[in-house]
């Protein structure tokens, strides 16, 4: 090996170590936000199912609330079984909610919507069945 090659790859391993550290400054500036899943499906209905990464599986009754606050700037991913139908979600993406104080999750029997600010809600998943 040339001096030449060692030399560049002391600076490679130079580089990368402060990339790393660019990156790591910049995810703690990060605002994360609190999550909350609300389900409004019918007063009537069974509670719904819903699996999110790395929690264990919960059951939300009508009207219930559940919330969290995320600490990873990472997609979670979300599955919610309501009889014979599944919605897959991601309940957080970084591309489009980190920076936003509250991610607000609605479970309808129109679908999964989601609101940052409790009031203009958009459709994100739909349900699929099983027929
Ligand atoms: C999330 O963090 C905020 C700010 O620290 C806090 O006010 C809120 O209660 C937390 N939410 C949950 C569900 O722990």
């Amino acid at each position: 090996m040339t001096n030449l090659s060692l030399f560049a790859i002391s600076h490679i391993f130079a580089l990368s170590f402060c990339l790393v550290s660019i990156i790591t400054i910049a995810e703690t500036d990060i605002k994360l936000p609190e999550i909350q899943f609300h389900n409004v499906l019918s007063e009537s209905a069974a509670p719904v199912k819903v699996q999110i990464t790395s929690k264990p599986v919960i059951l939300l009754k009508y009207n219930d609330l559940y919330k969290w606050n995320v600490t990873r700037n990472e997609i979670i991913y979300s599955t919610a079984i309501f009889g014979h139908y599944t919605a897959n979600w991601h309940a957080f993406d970084p591309s489009s909610d980190a920076g936003h104080a509250i991610s607000f999750w609605s479970i309808t029997t129109d679908g999964i919507f989601q609101s940052f600010d409790n009031n203009n809600y958009e459709l994100r998943a739909k349900w699929v069945g099983d027929e």
